[in-house]
């Protein structure tokens, strides 16, 4: 057993996210959680939301609440649609949160008493008529390189250019629209992180050949480009302050740090918050502190956050010089896309989380979503693809299977697991089958290859299909019932066994099985290929009931409704 954290890229307060950022970062976090905790490893898996910097401002702005209303709201938001998903967060925390601050201004303290940090005077936009410095979206205008008119302060969303509100032509203010801005001198605290690139460099260089190509692939381009050092200071009202024994100049000016610099740090934070709500029973310390080769952290995150992850935030934390735990794995994804194009949040284009719950349950998206994981390469979504998957793998090859065998078994036995017959050839053969594709499962998971996985798993209920198609219970108890009373033992033993090795792709389904037959609790712990080879857990006389039907088959008619709705060629 190991003490394995687990984090996912923490979800921007702004908006319900969309099925790309679920499939790249949370929800196969889930997967990875609870597949190791039904192995019985000791899991701590920490998200939350990412409350600061602008957009949070912004759209606060836009709904008209202060900004710390509407993040409560929308975090509360967020967080009921994660439960519809069933992500089984040990904690979702939120970055705005007492914990965050302490340990973000700790980390400060440190970086500037180990001679990291630095005061620069740097120029920035400033609107007289809002009375404040424009930082990052604050501003808006004509972008330098491809001419396109909306562009932001931090980014161009048309070429995708990373700017700065300095390089915006015929800039304006994105809160009252004036034209009338300046650039006024203003001092930030600067990461020396040109300081740390050796560091991060040996660092990276220890740990990226466990990583997956993409992660380490993206660390290493960063690498040579040279760390550069970075404003990690806002003029914002909303953020994390900098702290008034440190830089009381800075402070009393009300200088916030830059988000990307505390969303990472709340990764702690948000443990921190996990621990204060039970301090007897939880130590939140023994998962980040001095944990080296205690704890196995793993990250979960799409390519964009790469960056972030595997060299500025290490930066930050080996220039803290304090033994703070260090990522062991990142899992990066690429992109999911809607019918080849990108899904946007501002744009509102593609699938939204919450309406996917609308349309159909967790269970559908989860399966479909993961078996279909952007992991080697950007993957597409498209409702052709996604009716024909749950239809094929979903109601046929699982939810049919599930139901046939125990209808078919009360109708002619009643309604217990029936006695009669000895495991033959066929059992025998079967057996081997289980086993094999449970093995080549447990190493997909432990691989954190997760379309493989999914690919193990649907070949495990493939295997009960041909299993039943070959032994013919509805024919053989014609003339052999002590046979076919064998055959549905078997098969009952194998949607028990789907019922715990599906528990991480379709949870609530997963229970829906279970829950058929009347077993103590204890049962529902993991089956290794060696136990599942004889499919006898199950033994006669044990009471069953026959689940509603697990899947409903998607018909032509449904499809159309959801290309009406969301656009079927996303265009
Ligand atoms: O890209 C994003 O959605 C960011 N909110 C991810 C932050 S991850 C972490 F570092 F906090
Ligand atoms: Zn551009």
């Amino acid at each position: 057993m190991a003490r394995h954290l687990i984090t996912s890229a923490l979800p921007y307060i702004n908006g319900i996210k969309h099925l790309g950022n679920m499939v790249g970062s949370m929800l196969p976090a889930d997967v990875y959680s609870r597949y190791l905790r039904q192995r019985g490893h000791d899991v701590l898996y920490i998200c939350a939301t990412d409350e600061h910097g602008t957009p949070a401002e912004l759209a606060a702005k836009e709904q008209g609440l202060p900004v710390d209303a509407f993040c409560a709201q929308a975090h509360d938001a967020q967080k009921a649609v994660y439960d519809g998903f069933a992500l089984a967060f040990d904690y979702f925390g939120r970055s705005s949160s007492a914990e965050n601050v302490e340990i973000t201004q700790h980390f400060a303290r440190r970086l500037q008493e180990n001679g990291f940090i630095e005061e620069r005077a740097i120029r920035q936009v400033y609107s007289p008529a809002d009375g404040r410095f424009l930082p990052d979206r604050y501003v808006e205008g004509t972008c330098p390189h491809c001419g396109y008119d909306k562009a932001r302060g931090d980014q161009c969303e048309n070429c995708t250019r990373v700017l700065d509100p300095t390089d915006l032509i015929d800039p304006r203010s994105a809160i009252s629209g004036s034209t009338e801005l300046e650039v006024r001198e203003t001092k930030h605290l600067f990461l020396l992180q040109s300081r740390l690139q050796h560091e991060v460099e040996e660092w990276v260089a220890r740990h990226e050949q466990d990583w997956p190509q993409l992660a380490s692939s993206i660390a290493r381009k960063w690498l040579t480009e040279g760390l550069h050092d970075r404003a990690i200071t806002r003029d914002l009202d909303w953020g994390v302050p900098v702290p008034a024994d440190t830089w009381p100049e800075l402070a009393a000016e009300g200088k916030v740090f830059y988000v990307w610099f505390d969303a990472p740090i709340e990764y702690i934070g948000a443990t921190k918050e996990w621990a204060d709500r039970d301090p007897e029973n939880r130590d939140w310390k023994a998962w980040w502190y001095d944990a080296d080769t205690a704890v196995r952290y793993t990250q979960f995150m799409a390519k964009d956050n790469v960056p972030f992850h595997t060299v500025m935030f290490p930066a930050t934390e080996l220039g803290v010089r304090e033994p703070w735990k260090k990522v062991d794995y990142v899992k990066a994804f690429n992109w999911l896309t809607y019918y080849g194009g990108k899904f946007s949040t501002s744009q509102k284009r593609g699938v939204f989380t919450d309406q996917a719950l609308e349309i159909l349950p967790a269970d559908y998206w989860r399966y479909f979503l993961i078996a279909n994981a952007p992991e080697s390469d950007d993957s597409s979504f498209t409702w052709e693809h996604f009716t024909a998957t749950v239809n094929k793998d979903l109601a046929d090859t699982l939810g049919n299977f599930v139901n046939r065998v125990l209808s078919f078994s009360k109708k002619r036995f009643g309604e217990e697991v029936p006695a009669g017959g000895e495991p033959g050839e066929a059992e025998a053969r079967l057996g081997e089958e289980i086993a094999r594709l449970l093995a080549e499962y447990e190493a997909q998971m432990e691989a954190l290859q997760f379309r493989k996985a999914a690919a193990a798993l649907r070949a495990l209920w493939s295997a009960g299909n041909s299993y039943l198609e070959e032994k013919a219970p509805w024919l053989e108890i014609k003339t052999d019932k002590d046979g076919a009373a064998l055959t549905l033992r078997t098969a009952m033993n194998l949607i028990h066994l789907y019922a715990v090795v599906s528990e991480p792709f379709i949870p609530s389904s997963a229970a829906a099985m279970r829950a058929a037959f009347a077993l103590p609790d204890d049962t529902a712990t993991w089956t290794t290929p060696d136990e599942a080879r004889s499919l006898t857990t199950l033994t006669p006389g044990i009471p069953f009931t026959v689940p509603p039907v697990l899947f409903a088959k998607l018909t032509d008619d449904d499809l159309e409704a959801y290309k009406e709705r969301f656009g079927g060629s996303g265009a």
